[in-house]
């Protein structure tokens, strides 16, 4: 077997073990298991509590970057959890309305009701959207699973008639991504792009290919074209020098939005060059499957996580110029 064929097998058991709650809980109830990977974490993920996603944010802002803040979690099933992660999302808000940490929250709907009753996402959103409002912030709603997809738009549609703060991530490696995005276009949002993080039947979605950059490529060029305000979320060489070289970095509802910790001297070299970049953080306990995503969709960071959870201490907002 050589060894892009191993990588590709570790990626989807890694994406399955992501899914598994009774090892998310298992390393949630075992201190020592817990600190050391929340050291591996520390690459990715600001901290456990709001002050240490206000601290990194700040700082990235201070170094002339867009921020994007969210308050990591998803698939909610207790009542009691929910109103706490909507609790601590109107802290959020009010302390970036203040501080500037930064001016966009990300959110799954899966963490403010989704899986409880969609009535029940949708509500929070709006309390949400309306809070973002008074404090000049956008929110822009990630994606989840496929099985998810259509409850999330309908979610989505619903609530961008009243509240035009608002926005949605679309994933490229779903087949029905192009159809979705002709849908949303006329309701105004922003729309981020990015390939997709979730692993998926082959029917519904297509692995990393040249086909998927050519499809996150034209899903750009669709929102470039009808005006639409577009994240171009990806870290991707090939995917960024066209984006370049097509000129999309000098219109003004373009921008380019990085995960923190990924490729920072990638972000550094293009801010360094003026082109407007966004980096999207996150703070929180639930970094487990946010970790388990980073470290399969680029096998060898499997590498950097043992080197952190041995030496530990990563501080990777300093390793943005
Ligand atoms: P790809 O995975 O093909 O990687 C291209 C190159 O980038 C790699 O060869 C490597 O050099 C580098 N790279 C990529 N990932 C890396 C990593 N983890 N560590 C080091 N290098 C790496 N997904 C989703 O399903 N729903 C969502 O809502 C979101 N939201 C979101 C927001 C933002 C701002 C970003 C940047 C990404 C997401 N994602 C997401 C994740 C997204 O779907 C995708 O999994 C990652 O962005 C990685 O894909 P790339 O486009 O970077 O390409």
């Amino acid at each position: 077997m050589n060894t892009l064929l191993i990588e590709q097998h570790f990626s989807e058991a890694l994406k399955s073990v992501a899914r598994r709650e009774d090892i998310k809980a298992y390393i949630k109830e075992t201190p020592l298991l817990y600190s050391l990977l929340s050291r591996a974490a520390g690459r990715y993920v600001a901290g456990d509590v709001l002050e240490d996603g206000l601290n990194a944010g700040t700082l990235l802002r201070n170094k002339g970057y867009n921020v994007s803040l969210e308050y990591i979690g998803e698939n909610i099933r207790m009542q009691s959890d929910c109103e706490q992660a909507v609790k601590e999302f109107l802290k959020l808000i009010r302390a970036c309305g203040e501080t500037g940490a930064a001016s966009r929250i990300s959110l799954d709907l899966s963490h403010i009701g989704l899986s409880i009753n969609p009535q029940l996402a949708y509500n929070n959103l709006i309390l949400l959207a309306k809070e973002a409002v008074r404090h000049s912030l956008t929110i822009l709603i990630s994606m989840e699973e496929a099985a998810k997809t259509d409850l999330i738009l309908s979610v989505y549609k619903q609530a961008i008639v009243h509240c035009s703060n608002l926005g949605i991530t679309l994933q490229a490696h779903l087949y029905r991504t192009p159809q979705d995005l002709e849908t949303l276009l006329p309701l105004g949002g922003c729309i981020r792009i990015v390939k997709g993080a979730y692993q998926e039947s082959a029917l519904d979605a297509m692995p990393r290919s040249k086909a998927l950059n050519d499809q996150f490529s034209k899903l750009v060029a669709r929102c470039i074209q009808a005006g639409c305000s577009i994240s171009a979320a990806t870290h991707d060489d090939a995917l960024i020098t066209e984006m370049r070289e097509r000129g999309y970095f000098d219109i003004s509802y373009f921008e380019l939005e990085m995960l923190y910790g990924i490729r920072p001297e990638l972000s550094s070299n293009l801010h360094a060059a003026g082109f407007p970049v966004r980096i999207y953080l996150t703070y929180g306990e639930e970094w487990y499957l946010y970790i388990c995503h980073r470290i399969a969709e680029f096998p060898p960071n499997v590498y950097l996580a043992l080197t952190d959870i041995i030496q530990s201490d990563t501080k990777p907002a300093a390793l943005y110029a």
